[in-house]
């Protein structure tokens, strides 16, 4: 691909090219380190609040610009414009959250075991970070990176998703026009064996200190091997296959609603997509009418109109998604059509004309159960597994079979559940009575298992990322004083009792 032009288009209209940008190669990626590696000391020797100064920047700039990006958003990879203005609204809060920060990166000081000598912790930067993000939130989940590693004093790579480059490179732009100096941030456009291969030999050069990556598990596995080999820790946001319970006492509108927007909100496309709901055996079928119901009643289609959905993100997660169509198996039992809305398969009610791009039908696949595909591997997709449950234990072990760990939620009225299933949950995130999507953004973000590493995005949590406590001690009594073995010790009467 490297030299061949990449064409970025329209999935609601792929008719309509929204961008063309030539991928890069290894070497180019390597220069680009370099760059980083190059430009990091003198961004580290910015003041902190200057720093901040420039995310505040940031802020006003995405605030201003936030109609257009939104509309790039939705023109690029589909998502319905009231989402797409979410997910900006998503860096505004990101950088709110942050700008402060530069007055803050608080380190500690911390008292000595000895007289004239006192300890302090710094946090300093890491150093130059490699970001390579996925392009199903092309801006909101990279600010998530950028925004800390950014204010920290690190300067950044970021290889975004190609299919998302219109976006990437609006982003950058309003990052760079916000006062980031020449080499601080820059982006690279390249394709995933030539990102992988320059990251390789970025490491093995030493120019990269620190990766960041949101994408599938298989690709998070091979960049936490690489980076290891390195003794680094890269920051890991992978897939998840999200479990919803829902329980006997439930309120069953609130968590149809909740099904509803999580597995069919941005076509199942979020890494915290609803998966799975695992429902009590008492209120089972009820439930899959109701649910049924409402996804029927769905409105689907041109993503600038106000439906729950538009179409899939680009053509290869369209092929990569019919590829999971075919694990439905015969004991399960599906809602309706599957596959591509078209004349010849039509949606009733379908808002705009599905000829024009990547739009599929919703479907529930009811009866999944452990030995299932569907039931163990995330689809990235219109599709929501359902499945009964006898006990909460049984339904915990459901919830956890599948080994991903991102997020999770129970709908239940009673607290000894909700609190019972937030200890026995595997997943980095719990929602009682919410869907498994929609994270706000000061929280910590991440998963476990094939989710991620433990690694956590946002709040105050990723600034163990982006940054490395340093301890110091300054002992000004003018002599050697050792630690442990010229410590003070004050008498005391240990075998006095009342
Ligand atoms: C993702 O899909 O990579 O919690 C992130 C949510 C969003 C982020 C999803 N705020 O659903």
């Amino acid at each position: 691909m490297i030299n061949d032009a990449y064409t970025s288009t329209n999935p609601a209209r792929l008719d309509d090219v929204v961008t063309t940008v030539t991928p890069v190669d290894e070497a180019a990626i390597v220069a680009a380190a370099r760059r980083a590696k190059a430009a990091q000391p003198a961004w580290a020797d910015v003041p902190a609040p200057v720093r901040g100064q420039v995310i505040a920047n940031i802020s006003r700039l995405v605030e201003a610009n936030a109609e257009a990006l939104a509309r790039l958003v939705t023109r690029e990879i589909g998502k319905p414009t009231a989402e797409a203005r979410g997910e900006v609204q998503e860096i505004v809060d990101t950088c709110q959250f942050f700008l402060g920060e530069g007055r803050r990166l608080y380190g500690q000081t911390v008292p000595s075991e000895m007289p004239d000598k006192q300890l302090f912790t710094f946090r300093t930067p890491v150093g130059a970070a490699m970001i390579i993000t996925a392009g199903n939130f092309p801006v909101a989940v990279p600010s998530w990176y950028l925004v800390p590693a950014l204010l920290c004093g690190n300067t950044v790579v970021w290889k975004p998703a190609l299919y998302a480059a219109a976006c990437a490179d609006a982003l950058a732009e309003l990052f760079v026009r916000g006062g980031l100096p020449e080499g601080v941030l820059t982006v690279v456009h390249a394709d995933g064996p030539e990102t992988f291969a320059g990251l390789g030999s970025a490491l093995e050069d030493g120019l990269i200190d620190k990766v960041g990556f949101t994408g599938s598990t298989e690709v998070g596995r091979a960049i936490g091997e690489l980076c290891g080999r390195y003794l680094q820790t890269p920051c890991l946001e992978l897939g998840g296959k999200n479990p919803m319970v829902v329980t006997e006492d439930a309120d069953l509108t609130l968590a149809v609603e909740g099904a509803l927007f999580s597995g069919f909100g941005t076509a199942g496309q979020r890494c915290t997509s609803l998966g799975t709901v695992i429902v009590h055996e008492s209120v089972h079928d009820e439930f899959l009418v109701r649910f049924t119901e409402a996804v029927a009643a769905a409105r689907i289609g041109d993503p600038t109109e106000d439906v729950l959905y538009g179409p899939l993100l680009d053509e290869k997660f369209a092929a990569a998604y019919e590829k999971h169509l075919g694990w439905i198996a015969p004991h399960h039992r599906v809602s309706g059509p599957t596959g591509r809305i078209t004349a010849e398969s039509p949606r009733a009610g379908f808002v705009g004309d599905p000829a024009t791009g990547l739009f599929y039908h919703p479907v529930i696949v009811a009866g999944v159960r452990p030995g299932d595909e569907l039931f163990q591997q995330e689809t990235f997709g219109p599709i929501v597994g359902v499945t009964a449950y006898r006990t909460l234990g049984e339904a915990i072990e459901l919830a956890n079979a599948p080994g991903y760990g991102l997020s999770s939620s129970i709908y239940t009225t009673d607290p000894t559940k909700a609190f019972t299933f937030r200890r026995k949950i595997s997943a980095g995130m719990v929602s009682v009575n919410n869907s498994t999507s929609g994270a706000e953004a000061h929280l910590p973000f991440g998963g476990n298992g094939r989710s991620g590493n433990g690694s956590r995005q946002s709040g105050m949590w990723v600034l163990d990322q982006f940054t490395r406590w340093q301890a110091m001690n300054w002992d000004y009594s003018g002599r050697l004083q050792k630690a442990q073995m010229e410590v003070a010790v004050l008498p005391a009467d240990l075998s006095f009792r009342l």
